[in-house]
């Protein structure tokens, strides 16, 4: 595939694996446009940055994110980085359309009954002003405990691929457990990573909890702004999405086992790096 037939993709960006939740669920809505996953490797995790950190990390992989493939629009498959820095690439990148992932913490308190969530998300996403503004303008009485779980997004990363049912489900017990101890009858999800043990998180879950993600309103945007724009020019016809990962080259083993599950195959612009 020439860099000339990659113009007009649609990109999802994340620190890792957990995007591939989204693209994967959007592969499935509309198989027809080119989609190109970017993992951003070089800078995991971006749950223990600064939001300056991250706006300026962003602001680089988007410049030349555009310079090589021109894309559609970009997804910001990833929490963290939406709630971090969508403000500023929407500011610097006029002309780009992002579309961003933030916790669907709206939906879980309208539907909480105790009046009471929790939001389980990486320590820079809880720390945002984001879920206090919602959680002061849409809903004040209810209240937020904030868990933060960085070692989830380790294990999501490094270990679920070599991790079994039964670790799954006891390692998504552990924060059912937690929401449950604060009083919460509803539980975000609230990073793309955690996705990967949704149908844990669900089977392991009491009835009186409720597991909420914002997977399918996400791919909703993408494909009204797909739509809208009339993106004709999308690259079609193509038999595997792409997979570009940062960095030095490092577990590949999972990566090949991540890229057959998607149907990607690997992808690197020649001049990448020096770009
Ligand atoms: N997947 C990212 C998110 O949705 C976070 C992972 C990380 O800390 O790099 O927040």
């Amino acid at each position: 595939m020439t860099d000339k037939n990659l113009q007009n993709c649609i990109v999802f960006l994340d620190s890792g694996a957990g995007g591939l939740t989204y693209l994967g669920a959007y592969a499935e809505l509309n198989p027809r446009p080119l989609l190109l996953y970017v993992a951003d490797k070089k800078n995991f995790p971006y749950g223990k940055k600064t939001k300056n950190e991250l706006v300026s990390i962003l602001i680089e992989l988007t410049g030349r994110i555009k310079k090589h493939f021109s894309p559609a629009l970009i997804t910001l498959a990833c929490n963290t980085a939406s709630v971090s820095a969508l403000a500023e690439l929407r500011q610097n990148f006029p002309d780009t359309d992002f579309v961003g992932t933030v916790p669907a913490v709206k939906p879980a308190m309208l539907a909480s009954k105790k009046k009471h969530i929790a939001v389980l998300g990486t320590e820079r996403t809880l720390q945002d002003d984001y879920i206090q503004h919602i959680a002061e303008t849409a809903a004040g009485d209810c209240a937020i405990t904030r868990l933060a779980a960085g070692e989830l997004v380790d294990f999501v990363e490094r270990r679920f691929e070599y991790s079994d049912k039964a670790e799954k489900i006891a390692v998504a017990k552990k924060y059912i457990k937690a929401a449950r101890e604060s009083g919460a009858d509803a539980l975000v999800l609230g990073c793309t990573h955690f996705l990967f043990l949704l149908d844990e998180f669900k089977e392991a879950a009491p009835p009186d909890i409720a597991v909420f993600d914002s997977m399918s309103g996400v791919c909703g945007r993408i494909e009204n702004i797909f739509a809208k724009n009339d993106k004709a020019k999308t690259p079609a016809g193509h038999s595997k999405n792409l997979l570009l990962v940062t960095g030095a080259e490092n577990a590949e083993e999972q990566w090949s086992q991540r890229a057959a599950r998607f149907n990607l195959e690997r992808f690197k612009p020649r001049d990448w790096d020096s770009a």
